[in-house]
């Protein structure tokens, strides 16, 4: 992974900020939440990121961060000599230790034994970053993934931790601030990891922490009104977690400045239609235009079997009417997007303008070219849990920010082959109870993501003393980091008898229920 050298935000100069400087590692993205959550503003730039920008960034204090390459080999990605010069703390993780210390004139070689996973380490020292984590005599559990190692630190600095495969598991030079640590504090296997990130970002780089979601909305208030005046600003509202915390901040912002148009596709879950216009309109008082167009995906739908055009008919009819009622709203100078700080990062690197691509559905590519709207994208520099912490802050109900992600197709996507009306009713019927249940259970947030889908096939049953040959719904709930990846969930077998029944029970139409095993990969998290 690398970053994008343009930064998520401009800060004004005096707020204090940590600068993660990446080398490919798998935790970055980890580094730079961590410090956000010891309440220090953070972003990340790729290691070879012009100097210019790395010094315009102005950080309190920079973490290296780990990554795959081996300091000791030929053109390994190296420090700029300006990250030095800034004269501020520096803490090196696993890589970035290791390239620490060659930078100071230390030795570092492949270790005989690669270490991966848990280790003990002991602590050595007194200092700032490590010292009294943990009871005399008593060893640190901290996650270690490293090939090479550090076998001499350079001068000025002392070791601070060892472990049995890394003697040198952690240095320090304490009075120019120098810090590295072959482990990963950053991991939460770590124990006392974020007090390690909370040490080094407020007590060695002495940033205040005030990166807190009240603090947060008052700076991107701010920023906002700086940015788009007295212009007028329009929103595609989808009903998910960013769409709405955009359109509750940017309310927040600048009131009646702000419209939101919603696209009722007819495949939305139960309700949400309702729910959307109840919070937003209703409760926040935010102008939003509902356009109510199930018939027409419904009509575009008909015949049409094949995923991937049942996608493009949505994609294509969802720009179309979100089109038609944008052109009527006079005087609309800006187009606000969801787009969060991940999407910058997993951008970066790519085609420039990638960021913008993520969300086709709100794309300004899909607007009136007359329109000629510029970007506003005021979640930029946060993390989805940022996002929902500030939504909270701004009043949003706990049930639209904790909600599953839901596909752009909605319930096109989850009813397979064709999509009929009669089908997506009786699937929002079964979704919901499977919901309902799941928080009733205390379940909904220990899964990732959980769902019905409408299989069109029939199957006998029998129900008192009558025969019934109806349809099929198939559960899915799965457990993942990223959604590349998932396992299915292993929900107790008297849930899933209890959703089962219900189904059965209150959605005429349906005869069976089945539940989906299957994990990604092979199968994909939808069911098309
Ligand atoms: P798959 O099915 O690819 O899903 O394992 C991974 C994640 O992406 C969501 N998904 C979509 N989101 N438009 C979207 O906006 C789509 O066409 C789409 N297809 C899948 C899916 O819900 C899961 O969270």
């Amino acid at each position: 992974m690398s970053a994008n050298a343009k930064p998520a935000a401009e800060r004004s100069p005096d707020s204090s900020r940590i600068l993660i400087i990446d080398f490919g590692g798998q935790y970055t993205q980890l580094i730079a939440r961590r410090v956000r959550e010891v309440g220090v503003y953070s972003e990340i730039l790729p290691y070879d990121a012009a100097p210019a920008d790395i010094e315009a960034f102005g950080a309190s204090g920079i973490v290296l961060s780990g990554g795959p390459e081996s300091v000791s080999a030929e053109n390994s990605p190296r420090v700029d000599p300006i990250v030095f010069s800034l004269e501020v703390p520096i803490l090196g993780i696993c890589y970035g230790m290791q390239a620490l210390a060659a930078e100071f004139g230390g030795k570092v070689e492949a270790a005989d034994h690669r270490e991966f996973g848990f280790a003990e380490v002991e602590l050595l020292g007194d200092d700032p970053l490590l010292k009294g984590l943990t009871t005399s005599g008593q060893m640190l559990k901290v996650w270690m993934s490293h090939g090479d190692r550090v076998e001499k630190i350079p001068a000025g600095f002392r070791p601070i931790a060892a472990s049995a495969n890394a003697p040198l598991a952690g240095m320090a030079d304490v009075e120019r601030k120098l810090y590295g640590v072959q482990f990963h504090p950053e991991v939460t296997h770590t124990d006392q990891g974020l007090e390690i990130i909370r040490r080094f970002a407020i007590d060695i780089c002495g940033c205040p922490g005030d990166w807190t979601p009240a603090n947060i909305i008052a700076e991107h208030i701010e920023r906002i009104r700086e940015t788009v005046g007295s212009d007028r600003v329009l929103l595609g509202l989808s009903g998910g977690v960013d769409s709405s915390v955009v359109a509750a901040l940017l309310h927040a912002a600048i009131g009646e400045q702000l419209v939101c148009v919603f696209v009722d596709t007819g495949l939305l879950r139960l309700d949400e239609g309702d729910q959307v216009m109840n919070v937003f309109a209703e409760h926040l008082g935010v102008k939003v235009i509902r356009a109510n167009a199930e018939e027409r995906f419904l009509n575009a739908l008909k015949g049409v079997e094949d995923p991937e055009e049942k996608r493009k008919i949505i994609g294509h009819e969802f720009i179309e009417v979100f089109d038609q009622h944008a052109a009527q709203i006079d005087d609309v100078k800006w187009l606000a997007q969801g787009t969060i700080y991940p999407d910058v990062i997993e951008s970066a690197g790519a085609a420039t303008g990638k960021a913008h691509l993520i969300k086709s559905h709100h794309n300004v590519g899909g607007l009136p070219e007359t329109m000629k709207l510029k970007l506003v994208e005021p979640l930029r520099d946060l993390f989805k849990d940022e996002v929902r912490q500030i939504g909270t802050e701004l009043g949003l109900p706990g049930v639209l920010i904790n909600r599953h992600p839901f596909p752009g197709p909605g319930l096109g996507v989850r009813i397979l082959g064709e999509v009929r009306k009669e089908y997506a009713d009786l699937l929002r019927r079964a979704d919901a109870i499977f919901i309902d249940e799941l928080h009733a259970a205390g379940l909904y947030e220990k899964v990732s993501q959980a769902f019905a889908v409408f299989l069109p096939v029939k199957s006998v049953g029998v129900m008192g003393d009558g025969r019934r040959y109806d349809y099929v719904i198939a559960l899915r709930a799965v457990e993942t980091i990223d959604f590349m990846t998932a396992g299915w969930s292993r929900l107790p077998y008297d849930f899933l008898d209890r959703v089962s029944r219900r189904i059965i029970n209150e959605v005429p139409g349906i005869s069976r229920v089945t539940y989906d095993i299957s994990g990604k990969p092979p199968a994909t998290i939808e069911w098309e």
